[in-house]
């Protein structure tokens, strides 16, 4: 069950966000940040952090916990656990479980069943056509304060008049449309098209319905540019991309959706990020079984190797600072799902993540605490680890001793 520490000291820390960049003493209270300075001290427990680094908590915009229904590959006990030892305590769930999550009943389920667990906030998305039919919009009426974005991620929305529809409704509701831009028609004769196609139409659709969207794992030169193009004339649209088409391309055999592309989409995402035009990294987080994986089922977990991916193809080149990725991973994150997380600062959530920067590690995906295994990041070498995940002041994750000696290359 979900609890808070009364008072914990996170002592010595080199803390890194959007606002700092020294070494501080960071203070929980009740759950929330209440002091970042130096030389604080406190009555409650005090947590030695010096040689770590301190950031906020990661909040990751795109993961499948598959619950209901398709709990062989993940449940919402495992997928929590995976995220927090991945350095994350909020995830935003999709909705393409069995059955699809289309009701306000099934979002409280879910939510109260994660609240249960108690390891990580869960922000559940509801399909934007009922059970994912393609035609049905009227479910978007009376879903509840809690839900805040639509999604029918793993496939698109096919028919635009449908899709317009379900814009309006999310316009006049509130709600944010987190579209899969992908022609289905079209992707088994050209992949690349049918993502840019689809975000050209998408951004258009929510242009006219005066709504916001958020672009999930843009893959595509192409389809950045939309997005780019969009965000230039002030439309209110947010992207994510996701580690792995930031670091790998077509020659690594890997099924996924989006595909991996190619060294030039990599490039340009990556001076995408560098140029501020990506709001979000996500991992896209997508346990499978090894059968279904074998069966050709796209995608890969991502919960538990985003931070070292990110921190060693991005931060240790020098492409972007740390204090970007935590922008990237945590605060904007937060902000597009609501949340009062993402900065290491007085009043936000006590929500933090102690890492080791320097520590190389090699990864091995026969230790995931995910069901899910696959990852084509499996034997490779890492910098920068997850140590300590603190939730609301209370630690949720601890990396074994044993297993730092073991994984230390
Ligand atoms: O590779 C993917 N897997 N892309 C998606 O959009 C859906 C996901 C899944 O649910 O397995």
């Amino acid at each position: 069950m979900e609890s808070v520490a009364a008072s914990v000291l996170i002592r010595g820390a080199h803390v890194v966000d959007s606002a700092h960049d020294g070494v501080l003493d960071v203070l929980i209270q009740s759950g929330v940040i209440t002091a970042v300075a130096t030389g604080l001290s406190a009555d409650g427990a005090t947590v030695d952090a010096h040689g770590l680094t301190c950031l906020p908590a990661l909040c990751d915009l795109h993961a499948h916990f598959r619950d209901p229904g398709l709990t062989n590959k993940e449940d919402l006990e495992s997928g929590s656990r995976a995220a927090v030892r991945g350095g994350y305590t909020a995830v935003n769930l999709m909705a393409n479980t069995k059955p699809v999550i289309s009701t306000h009943a099934q979002v409280r389920d879910v939510l109260a069943r994660a609240r249960r667990i108690g390891l990580v906030d869960v922000h559940q998305c509801v399909s934007i056509t009922a059970d994912m039919d393609g035609t049905t919009v009227n479910h978007l009426e009376g879903l509840g304060k809690h839900v805040r974005i639509i999604s029918e991620d793993g496939r698109e929305v096919m028919n635009a008049r449908v899709m317009l529809q379900a814009m309006h409704a999310a316009a006049s509701l509130g709600l944010t449309v987190m579209c899969h831009c992908e022609d289905m028609n079209l992707s088994p004769v050209d992949d690349r098209l049918a993502e840019d196609i689809m975000t050209q139409r998408n951004i258009e659709l929510a242009r006219t319905a005066g709504c916001r969207l958020h672009v999930a794992h843009v893959s595509t030169r192409g389809a950045m540019q939309a997005i780019i193009a969009a965000k230039e004339r002030g439309q209110p649209v947010t992207c994510e991309v996701t580690p792995h088409h930031l670091t790998l391309t077509e020659t690594t055999p890997y099924r996924v959706n989006p595909p991996l592309r190619t060294q030039a989409d990599v490039d340009f995402l990556r001076d995408s990020i560098r140029l501020g035009w990506v709001d979000a990294i996500s991992t896209d987080h997508a346990p499978h079984t090894r059968e279904d994986k074998t069966a050709g089922a796209p995608g890969m977990v991502g919960l538990e190797t985003a931070f070292g991916v990110c921190n060693t193809t991005l931060v240790q080149p020098g492409h972007i600072t740390l204090a970007r990725l935590t922008e990237l991973m945590s605060r904007n994150p937060a902000r597009i799902m609501g949340l009062n997380k993402g900065c290491v600062a007085p009043g936000y959530d006590g929500d933090l993540v102690l890492v080791d920067l320097h520590r190389r590690w090699i990864v091995d995906a026969t230790k995931f605490v995910s069901k899910g295994h696959n990852t084509p990041f499996d034997g490779m070498t890492l910098t920068g680890r997850v140590i300590r995940t603190i939730k609301g002041g209370r630690t949720v994750y601890a990396d074994a001793p044993e297993q730092q000696e073991e994984r230390q290359t």
